[in-house]
């Protein structure tokens, strides 16, 4: 199956891509981790990447266009993969189309999580995430066992550069702007599947496998 988890930031798409990948083996491409992956290894790529992110903005569509398209070629993916954090523009999901229907693979579902502005803020300040294996902890609704280390590998845990409350905002405000028009854009293809992501991880895991 090939699912596209849709959302703003801090509304639990990586939570529950990491859950879903598990339960079911379909791998969780993230694009905002292949960028990191690229920041902490000092390529040219991750160089440029930063300072966007930095700043709370969109990479050229090119270059996250290229890494799904590199990615899904891989043998992990034969079997269906989660989409976590792409598409994220109009161009990104015509392209998304394009690479998709060259494989002969169809979309199956995208699930939207739905949230507040609000409660988005404290999900993503209070957010800690482990450098080495980028397992997620929440300082208030899911604290690691050891203060400031992974429970799973016992790394320590960081925040990340964009989760202060100023990028945020910034985020929010880009995702408003240049991403949720692709809810209507996957309405009218009829594919999306809304998800109430104010509930708690485990209720919002049960009602995405009840829709798949
Ligand atoms: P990316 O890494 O994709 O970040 P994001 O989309 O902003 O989403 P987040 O990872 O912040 O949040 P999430 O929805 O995964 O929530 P999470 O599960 O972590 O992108 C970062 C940057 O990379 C972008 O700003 C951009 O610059 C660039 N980029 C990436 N993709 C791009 C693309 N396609 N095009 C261009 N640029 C791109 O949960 C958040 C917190 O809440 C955690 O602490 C978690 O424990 C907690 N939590 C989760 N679920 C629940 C729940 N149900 N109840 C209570 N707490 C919960």
């Amino acid at each position: 199956m090939i699912s596209i988890f849709l959302g703003p930031p801090g509304s639990g798409k990586g939570t529950q891509a990491k859950r879903l990948s598990n339960l079911k083996g379909w791998p969780q491409l993230s694009t905002g981790d292949m960028l990191r992956g690229n920041i902490q290894a000092g390529t040219k790529l991750g160089l440029e990447a930063k300072s966007l992110m930095d700043q709370g903005l969109l990479v050229s569509d090119s270059v996250v266009i290229g890494m799904i398209d590199e990615r899904i070629n891989a043998s992990d993916c034969s079997n269906g993969f989660i989409l976590d954090g792409f598409p994220r523009t109009i161009i990104q999901a015509d392209a998304l189309n394009e690479l998709l229907e060259l494989k002969n693979l169809k979309l199956n579902r995208v699930f939207e999580f739905s949230i507040p502005d609000e409660v988005l803020i404290s999900r993503l300040t209070g957010r800690r995430t482990c450098l080495k294996c980028s397992s997620m902890f929440h300082i208030v609704s899911a604290p690691p066992k050891i203060f400031n280390i992974c429970d799973k590998c016992g790394s320590e845990l960081v925040q990340r550069q964009d989760d202060s409350e100023e990028v945020i905002s910034k985020r929010l405000k880009v995702y408003h702007q240049q991403t949720s028009a692709l809810v209507q854009y996957y309405s009218d293809k009829n594919l999306i599947k809304k998800i109430d992501a104010t509930l708690s991880v485990e209720v919002v895991e049960k009602n995405i496998l009840a829709l798949i």
